[in-house]
Parts: C-alpha cells; structure tokens; sequence
C-alpha cells in the first residue's frame, strides 16, 4: 500500500496546531499507521535550522531573503530524506505541519521571485506533492490577536517568533499567497475558513480526509 501525505497550512493563529491536535488524534484512534511532523524541525538537524532561522541572533544580524529560502529547503531536503519519503514508501499516512506552500507564501510576500521558488522546489522536491493540503483561512488581523493574546497568557518568557512580530501587511500578502495557491490547485488544496468553531472546521476537515484515506485502502470508520 502507498503511503498517504496530507500538508495543513495558514498564516499564524490560524488555529493550525489544535486541528492538526484533533486530526492525528482521531486517526490514532483508528489506529492507522501515522507519522506527524512539522516544517522547519522535523529532524534533529532540521531544529537546528530551525532554531537559526526563527530565533532571534545576538550578532543583531538577520538573514537576507535568498539565504532565508535555502534554509527553509536544507530543512525540507533533510525531512524529505529521513523521515517523509521513507514513511510514505511504507504505506503510512504523512501529516505535516506547514511544507512547501508555506515557503510560497511566507518567502513570496517577503518578495523572493515564483521563479527562484519553482526551481528550488522542483530540485527539492523532485514531483512530491502532497495528496491532500487543508488551507486553513483567516483574515490575518483576526489571527494576530489570538496569536497575541495567547502569547500574553503565556507570560513574558514566552518571546514571540520573529514572524509573528511582523507587520499585518505582510501576513496579508501571506493569505493572499494562499488564497492564490488554493485557486490554482483546487484538487490538492481543500480550502477551510477557519472562523467557525474547533468542532465546525474539524467536522470540514474530516469531509476531505476521509475519503482519501479510505480510497487509498484505510479503514477509517470506527
Ligand atoms: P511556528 O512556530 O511553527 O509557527 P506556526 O505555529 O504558525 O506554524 O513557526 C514557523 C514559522 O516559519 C511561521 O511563521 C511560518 C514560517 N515559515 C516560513 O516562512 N517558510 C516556510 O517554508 C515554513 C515551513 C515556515
């Protein structure tokens, strides 16, 4: 059986994490085989990346946008490698936290060119391409306050990451990013306005998941 690679995506506060929570948890209960990771960091090294990328550097230095990019892709070919080509070559189910749309939204609106991104994508990713994306769709300024307050809940220790201190510009030309990959693959993205509740947007979430699993041999009713 060939594995199944489900991506979900959004800008941040989107409500991404408790979906993706809800998701592997109702798929774990089914017991099926299941991986779930996250980009950048789903390897040892790739949380080295990560923490380069997304912590803030005492030099006072920050990253230009092309050295940005190939960070984001020396994650991705280093997740690829060790953890998303093997576990779909053994037929499991792939749930990952932000992959390559996420690098056409983020280092799009950050103003690296489509081309720079299909050739990097195209060496990267060498025709992988998740079955199924769940776009996650809020308006950034709704987003943002939830990612702030929830960042205030959790005390001053808890420093914001860098992009979630950046302008509501930006994470509108984010969405915009995202909203425009959601039209152009219609197939592959399953788009979901995440306004209404956890229960609402789970019960659209699980519309497209389902029948993907089971026409790729799952059972999945309990
Ligand atoms: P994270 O703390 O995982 O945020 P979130 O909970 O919103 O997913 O941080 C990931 C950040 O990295 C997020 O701001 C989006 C950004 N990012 C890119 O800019 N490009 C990429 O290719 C990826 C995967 C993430």
């Amino acid at each position: 059986m060939q594995g199944v690679f489900i991506t979900i995506e959004g800008v941040e506060g989107s409500g991404k994490s408790t979906q993706l929570l809800r998701l592997s948890e109702r798929l774990r209960r089914l017991y099926l085989p299941l991986v779930v990771s996250k980009e950048p960091g789903g390897t040892a090294l790739g949380r080295e990346v990560r923490r380069l990328l997304l912590e803030p550097h005492d030099c006072g230095e920050a990253w230009c946008p092309d050295a940005e990019l190939l960070l984001f892709y020396a994650d991705r070919a280093q997740h690829l490698e060790q953890v998303i080509r093997p576990s779909l070559a053994e037929g499991k189910v792939v749930l990952v936290d932000r992959f390559e749309d996420s690098t056409r939204a983020y280092q799009g609106a950050s103003g690296v060119s489509d081309s720079a991104l299909d050739r990097l994508g195209e060496l990267v990713l060498r025709g992988l391409r998740p079955h199924l994306t769940i776009l996650l769709d809020m308006d950034p300024e709704v987003s943002l306050l939830r990612v702030n307050s929830r960042n205030q809940a959790l005390g001053p220790e808890f420093a914001e990451t860098r992009f979630d201190g950046a302008e509501l510009d930006f994470h509108r030309r984010v969405r915009k990013r995202f909203l425009a990959i959601a039209q152009a693959h219609p197939n592959r993205v399953a788009l979901i306005p995440s306004r209404a509740t956890a229960d609402q947007v789970e019960a659209a979430i699980w519309l497209r998941v389902a029948p993907l699993l089971r026409n790729a041999g799952f059972s999945v009713d309990p």
